[in-house]
């Protein structure tokens, strides 16, 4: 039987194994591990990449973010406005700050922030925006880009999921004050381990980042600030610097492969849209089924490994009760979350697999004697 995992990091190494040995080797046989060359060397190619002024390595996505909310002054008795439909860390980061986090609903076309609603939360407590590209597409950052600046609230782009995709041409991380992103292995550019990135185009900035990831040191030894300890080591850099040059060429089979899928699943189920404002970069690759927990246990046991981002939302989650919110008051966040499902979606995916998948999911209709489709919330949310 066909075996399609959700992912496959053994394949990815395999096929970069030399570059990536050479990049670890080098390290070790340098006897610098930390805040070294290569450090310096990724964080410049980083910035290139993205098209900012600085990037700032770190020790994982979550304190990405607090590290620039941390510099944007945000603290106990602020508010920061953001998605429930995301990854927990995205929240974690905010309460690590002593803030407190304020959801938005998400757009039901293409899961992320939705401005207006983001717009109905502005409280004189807000502190900054913290829309969240989810699954490698952008948040509209037009609308989002005047709420700020009409108000005066800061942005921090939440990139985890979405390195090299763009909004108009600008790439994620160029147009809020602040970009945070990850480097968790099964991200579009992954460590072999844990790692993040703050970008900015501000010097200040920079500098404010620099001392907060370590320990709040302008030197060694004199702590101008309270930091904390949050350094992207120098084994990641260098691996996260082999790989690179090569996550464009990465997100164009991802692109590839979706559009495999859109056409093979067309009417079968809610395929994704990608906004006409821009690329999408696919992280994930998230449809949407009535009977989405049926359908899930249907391809596993065909050998395909399908997971669920995310299942419970962030104001459901037990940690979060403290903040008050309860089922229904988010219904398109709630919508999606009883429907999505994430379908395998990885650079080393072969077309063999996507058509597997794609046959796994018409058989399954047949099946049922049904066409699957999910009513997407458009049709019932207004002002979209
Ligand atoms: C949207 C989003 N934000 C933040 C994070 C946190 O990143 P990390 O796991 O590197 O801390 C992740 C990854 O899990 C994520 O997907």
């Amino acid at each position: 039987m066909t075996q399609v995992p959700f992912g496959d990091m053994k394949a990815h190494y395999q096929q970069f194994k030399s570059d990536i040995d050479t990049a670890v080797s080098r390290v070790l046989a340098s006897g610098h591990y930390i805040l070294g060359p290569e450090l310096d060397k990724f964080e410049k190619d980083f910035a290139k990449f993205v098209g900012v002024n600085y990037a700032v390595g770190c020790s994982c996505g979550t304190e990405a973010i607090y590290l620039a909310l941390a510099a944007m002054g945000v603290g106990p008795g602020d508010e920061v406005i953001t998605v429930a439909h995301t990854a927990v860390p995205t929240i974690n980061a905010i309460s690590m700050t002593g803030a407190t986090p304020v959801f938005a609903d998400i757009d039901p076309v293409t899961y992320v922030m939705d401005v207006n609603s983001a717009e109905s939360k502005i409280t004189e407590k807000t502190k900054a925006f913290v829309p969240v590209h989810l699954y490698g597409q952008m948040v509209n950052m037009e609308p989002l880009m005047k709420l700020s600046l009409k108000h005066r609230i800061p942005v921090m782009e939440d990139i985890a999921q979405a390195t090299g995709s763009l909004f108009k041409g600008a790439m994620a991380g160029t147009i809020g004050e602040y970009g945070a992103f990850s480097f968790y292995p099964s991200k579009n550019l992954g460590a072999f381990g844990d790692g993040g990135m703050v970008v900015t185009n501000s010097k200040e900035n920079y500098e404010l980042l620099l001392k907060l990831r370590n320990m709040g040191q302008s030197q060694r030894y004199h702590h101008d600030i309270v930091g904390i300890n949050s350094r992207l080591d120098e084994i990641q850099a260098a691996i996260l610097g082999a790989q690179l040059p090569y996550v464009n060429q990465w997100n164009t089979r991802r692109r590839e492969i979706a559009k495999r899928y859109n056409e093979g699943l067309k009417g079968l189920v809610t395929t994704p849209q990608e906004a006409s404002y821009g690329a999408h970069v696919y992280h994930l690759y998230v449809i949407q089924t009535e009977n989405r927990d049926e359908m899930q246990k249907y391809l596993s046991d065909k050998g395909i490994q399908c997971l669920i981002h995310y299942p419970i939302p962030g104001h459901l989650q037990k940690a979060y009760t403290f903040l008050g919110y309860k089922k229904g008051d988010l219904p398109v966040t709630e919508h999606a979350a009883n429907h999505i499902l994430s379908l395998p979606m990885y650079p080393e995916l072969t077309n063999e697999q996507v058509d597997h998948v794609i046959a796994a999911i018409r058989d399954y209709c047949k099946e049922k004697n049904t066409a699957s489709v999910a009513t997407p919330m458009s049709a019932q949310v207004a002002g979209r």
